[in-house]
């Protein structure tokens, strides 16, 4: 368990290295306060070295949206984890949606850029989520299950608290239509029921993603299975952002 509320965006492939750094610049200055709340963005890696200077001595942390598991070598298009640490970037998405599904990367794969980036150092958030066709078929927690043990069978006693998963069902990535409370809850439960069936220590932390607005965001975090959100959309906006910061510092951890 964490000690507060984690609201981590992701800009996806927006904001590059002019308007990231401009954003950066007011983030800084309008998130001055923060008690109950970690705050983390993810700008694309063209933005992080100008994001993180910008946020450094700020309260928030930088990260990447993607992470390779090799310290060097011959992967055409991929970032070393050192080369994020060096940047002072403290964490990593990994398994996202978008890179299982237009990428083609698969469970092992997470696994193996989870592994690579907790040694080192980074935290990493990996992601999980059925398709709507998956959850209509009955077949969530398969799907789920399957994402997830890959990544589990590589952790440690030591290492699993480097880990926070993510769970993001696809259909409600970017479609406006979050899940219910009761789909949220749910599948938190059986994230959970998985992490325990590895021995790991403590119990998982698990944000929510999909269509995490400012409206529907209270209702959410007030869950107990919901430590935080992964947010898109809404976390390139401004003025969204900052409710979504307000409404988790509003919220009991
Ligand atoms: P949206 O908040 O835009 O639905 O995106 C969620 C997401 O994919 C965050 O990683």
């Amino acid at each position: 368990m964490r000690s507060k509320h984690l609201l981590v965006g992701n800009w996806k492939m927006n904001l590059g290295p002019r308007q990231g750094s401009s954003y950066a610049r007011q983030l800084r200055e309008s998130i001055t306060n923060l008690a109950r709340t970690d705050v983390w963005v993810a700008p694309p890696f063209a933005s992080l070295p100008i994001v993180a200077t910008e946020l450094k001595g700020s309260l928030l942390s930088v990260g990447a949206q993607n992470v390779h598991w090799a310290e060097s070598g011959a992967f055409t298009g991929e970032t070393a984890p050192s080369f994020l640490t060096e940047l002072e970037a403290t964490f990593a998405l990994t398994g996202h949606s978008e890179r299982r599904t237009y990428f083609g990367e698969t469970s092992d794969q997470v696994a193996q850029r989870t592994a690579g980036a907790i040694a080192a150092g980074l935290e990493v958030i990996a992601c999980v989520g059925e398709t709507e066709s998956e959850r209509n078929e009955g077949r969530m927690e398969k799907v789920l299950e399957g994402q997830l043990n890959p990544v589990l069978a590589k952790l440690t006693q030591e290492t699993a608290k480097s880990v926070i998963i993510a769970y993001e069902p696809v259909w409600a990535i970017g479609t406006g239509r979050v899940a219910s409370l009761d789909d949220i809850r749910g599948a938190h439960q059986f994230i959970q029921r998985v992490w325990t069936s590895f021995n790991l220590p403590g119990s998982a932390v698990i944000l929510y993603g999909g269509s995490v607005n400012p409206s529907n965001f209270a209702d959410i975090l007030a869950l107990k299975e919901v430590h935080g959100a992964l947010v898109g959309g809404a976390s390139i906006k401004l003025e969204q952002w900052l409710d979504l910061v307000k409404i988790a510092e509003a919220t009991p951890v």
